[in-house]
């Protein structure tokens, strides 16, 4: 399974892609407006690093300015994933971008049937929010396990990229599932990596490892 930050932060994006454990970061409008930069300035620097896979959402509702923003973000770098909103206009400006070559993430899915619909026009990409259905008293999580075997039915290329990610209980699920990739804060994929036992087991080692006589 890809694991992506998603988040508009570089340094934190830089942090990850230092460790070696970054497949991709997503970015979305709200992400942006907390880092207080140039849009585009952002995204070619978080390209530079050489991340794979970046995604940059069209912030128009209506399918010729989808078109146009899309293919714009498109050319800034060949790792640019347009993401594109679940929307009747959204499905049609996806099916065109995706014609084009663009790849496309379809963004704020929220049932398996936009899903359906999402690989249906042609997506690189199928971004279901987990956490906002959590939050709303419906298992997010059910979702990806309604998608993934819906996708394997029809053998749809289209990636389950597990958005709206709160904590690694959902990164272990969404691999469970078979998702493809989840994107996920910072924070989270912090909690990734650290556990006490293995901070107390290192301190440990090196303690003991003071009493060995050394040559
Ligand atoms: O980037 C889309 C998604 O991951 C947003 O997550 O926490 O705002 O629901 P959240």
């Amino acid at each position: 399974m890809k694991l992506f930050l998603d988040t508009a932060s570089v340094s934190e994006i830089r942090r990850m892609w230092d460790v070696g454990i970054l497949d991709g970061v997503t970015t979305n409008p709200s992400l942006v407006a907390k880092e207080g930069r140039l849009f585009e300035e952002v995204l070619r620097e978080i390209c530079a690093l050489g991340v794979p896979s970046v995604s940059a959402e069209v912030v128009a509702t209506e399918t010729p300015g989808m078109l146009s923003e899309g293919r714009r973000l498109r050319a800034l770098d060949p790792a640019i994933y347009v993401k594109v909103p679940m929307t009747p206009a959204g499905l049609k400006a996806t099916k065109v971008l995706a014609s084009e070559g663009t790849r496309v993430n379809m963004t704020l899915v929220f049932s398996a049937t936009q899903a359906l619909l999402a690989a249906k026009v042609g997506a690189a990409y199928v971004s279901p929010f987990i956490g906002r259905l959590d939050d709303q008293s419906q298992v997010g999580m059910d979702l990806i396990r309604e998608i993934v075997p819906i996708y394997r039915n029809y053998g749809f290329k289209t990636e389950v990229l597990v958005a709206s990610v709160r904590h690694p209980i959902h990164v272990l699920e969404a691999a469970k599932a078979g998702a493809d990739i989840a994107t996920m804060p910072f924070s989270v994929m912090e909690k990734l990596v650290q556990h006490p036992l293995t901070d107390l087991g290192l301190a440990r080692f090196l303690k003991d490892w003071e009493k060995v006589p050394k040559g």
